[in-house]
């Protein structure tokens, strides 16, 4: 009994050791979140901050986070931490988010800045690595931001992602694998996943790794629609010409179904030799969703009706961990939720 409960704490401390945790904040320790967040001051009408854990909450000091307290206000805050590299590793950003006051139209996302960010003089237009998060404007705007910077532009996220709009907090997860894979959840649900190279407009970058040599026979010919790649299959022959000889031109393969980053490989003017696949060379050349100087996070959003609480912010290279945080964080205090909330909100309708 006594040798088994060990061993299990053993495992724990061993896999904690493992994670790297880069960035967390609860704001656990009354006042002294101001030694570590840095209002920006570009612009004098910026919004102001407070700890709170708001109207309602499921613990009321665990719940504490930083709140918006200022209607139609833009916001700029930031934290810095010891910058670090992504690569070859995963990176998981989580937090949580609670628009109490009814949320009209504002935001509620979060940005993972380079090191070289000045936190004094931070704005909208302070570039940013990560965009992550719900974004709520009347009736249309209902979404999850996944924004990208790499090779000097932002690329969103195609899929639609639909965010909760409700009252209550939310724990918000992306994690970025060094596969290209990725990964949102919400309240530790998974909602979306799949691959960078598919399901982030990449057109610009393509474009701009267009090469001399490679618009001779694909792009010239293709462009990179899907109806471009119908009409090449098209003009080279959908079906097997009758004069193929599989000794002299290799075996026949059905055409592939479109998929945006991926050009035939292998034809030579008009003669459709292997339909082999490979990734465009504007893929093989960057990693999609490696940051070099991860260094800050920070809040630079506008909003109509103040009151969103952010709390529990965490940046690891640890899936487990992360799930674990979210559980003994939000996890925790949201079943604590009275019934004088379920009626604070009910009365907002
Ligand atoms: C705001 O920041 C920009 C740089 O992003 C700077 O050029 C400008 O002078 C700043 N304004 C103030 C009032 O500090
Ligand atoms: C993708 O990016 C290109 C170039 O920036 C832009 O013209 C196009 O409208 C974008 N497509 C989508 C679906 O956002």
């Amino acid at each position: 009994m006594a040798l088994a409960h060990v061993s299990f704490w053993a495992i724990c401390v061993l896999r904690v050791a493992l994670a790297t945790i880069f960035f967390q904040e609860e704001f656990l320790d009354g006042e002294r979140w101001r030694n570590r967040w840095v209002q920006s001051t570009n612009d004098s009408q910026f919004g102001q901050f407070r700890v709170s854990s708001g109207k309602f909450y499921g613990h009321k000091e665990k719940d504490k986070g930083l709140q918006t307290t200022q209607n139609s206000r833009f916001y700029a805050i930031s934290a810095r931490f010891k910058p670090f590299s992504n690569k070859g590793k995963s990176l998981v950003i989580q937090y949580t988010v609670k628009h109490e006051q009814k949320m009209d139209c504002g935001g509620g996302y979060i940005k993972v800045f380079p090191s070289d960010l000045d936190q004094k003089n931070m704005n909208g237009k302070s570039q940013y690595y990560i965009m992550f998060g719900p974004d709520i404007c009347g009736f249309d705007v209902k979404k999850v931001h996944v924004i990208l910077y790499f090779k000097n532009q932002y690329h969103a996220n195609k899929k639609p992602i639909r965010c909760k709009v409700d009252g209550f907090t939310h724990l918000y997860t992306l994690i970025l694998r060094p596969d290209l894979s990725y990964e949102v959840k919400v309240d530790g649900q998974s909602i979306e996943s799949g691959s960078i190279e598919y399901d982030w407009n990449l057109t610009s970058l393509k474009n701009m790794e267009k090469t001399p040599s490679e618009s001779r026979d694909w792009d010239q010919v293709e462009g990179s629609k899907a109806q471009d790649w119908e009409k090449h299959f098209l003009d080279a022959g959908a079906s097997k010409p009758s004069d193929w000889n599989s000794e002299l031109d290799g075996d026949w393969l059905q055409k592939p179904p479109y998929e945006d980053g991926l050009r035939a490989e292998g034809i030579d003017g008009d003669v459709w030799l292997h339909q082999k696949m490979r990734p465009a060379s504007y893929l093989t050349q960057y990693d999609l969703s490696e940051f070099e100087n991860i260094g800050a996070i920070g809040l630079e959003l506008w909003q109509v009706r103040s009151g969103t609480i952010f709390d529990n912010f965490l940046i690891t290279d640890d899936e487990e961990y992360a799930e674990k945080f979210g559980k003994a964080t939000w996890g925790e205090t949201k079943t604590g939720v009275t019934r004088l909330a379920l009626t604070l909100l009910h009365n907002q309708e």
